[in-house]
């Protein structure tokens, strides 16, 4: 049964825009439903901000089903609140007690930068797909989906790994802004199908540079497992080292079937 939570203070990150100080301001949310997900929560306080001649809180949201990637958010420090798992979109009032102050910033890493209250840019994760997040494919009828045999483990690795809806929060949960977590998932879902080999260290090489290129690096961690919504391992991070030292070795013709 649904129950009512009461008295909940925000403390809510304003910046107006990329080259503003920002600062926090505190609203109040007398009373909400413990079943209004988190992001309802903030458009009831747009609404009432909006009604009162007062400008909205911006922020980032599509699908509000966990797909899409869009949400963020900083949550009492956490990357996408306190539930593990779960994006932003997917985070309820009832993981929050009434009288609760709960504060809300954007992600904090200089490779995303803010672009107003709690939105930044991510198109930093777009360089690095675009340097090798595809494959070198045959157009036309879709294939029938067992014409090239895959071990079942190797399927479920890269089905794994293509979870990532690339929101970011493993570079925000990061002490060092690092992108290892979304660049290996990214490559290791290519990288273990047969599909993606034609581009195999190439496309290691290209992605891991461009990464670097923007975000901080990888020190072990593991902050970036605990805060993703999609709980992806780290071990997709192992995948692109092993890919990555291999691209450097000269004959890569050789070292396609290892
Ligand atoms: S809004 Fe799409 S994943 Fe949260």
């Amino acid at each position: 049964m649904s129950k009512h939570l009461t008295n909940i203070t925000l403390k809510v990150w304003r910046q107006a825009g990329p080259a503003d100080a920002g600062h926090f301001e505190t609203y109040t949310v007398p009373e909400i439903s413990d079943e209004a997900s988190f992001l309802e929560m903030l458009d009831i306080l747009n609404e009432r901000l909006i009604s009162d001649g007062k400008e909205a809180v911006v922020f980032d949201h599509d699908c509000r089903e966990g797909i899409c990637g869009t949400c963020s958010l900083m949550i009492d420090g956490q990357a996408h609140g306190p539930q593990r798992g779960t994006a932003t979109c997917q985070l309820h009032m009832r993981k929050f007690q009434s009288g609760d102050t709960i504060t809300i910033e954007p992600w904090r890493a200089s490779a995303f930068p803010i672009i107003k209250d709690l939105m930044v840019d991510r198109s930093a994760f777009d360089r690095i797909v675009e340097a090798g997040g595809f494959i070198t494919a045959e157009t036309g009828g879709a294939p029938d989906a067992n014409l090239i045999p895959i071990p079942k483990p190797v399927a479920d690795a890269a089905m794994d790994a293509a979870e990532c809806i690339g929101c970011g929060a493993c570079v925000a949960a990061c002490p060092n802004g690092a992108a290892n977590l979304f660049t290996g998932a990214k490559v290791a879902h290519l990288n273990l199908l047969p599909q993606g080999q034609a581009e195999r260290f190439g496309r290691v090489e290209a992605m891991v540079e461009t990464m670097d290129s923007y975000f901080g690096s990888c020190t072990n961690h593991g902050e970036c497992e605990a805060a993703c919504p999609k709980s992806i391992s780290i071990d997709v991070i192992a995948v692109m080292n092993q890919d990555y030292r291999k691209s450097k070795f000269k004959n890569r013709k050789a070292l396609a079937r290892s």
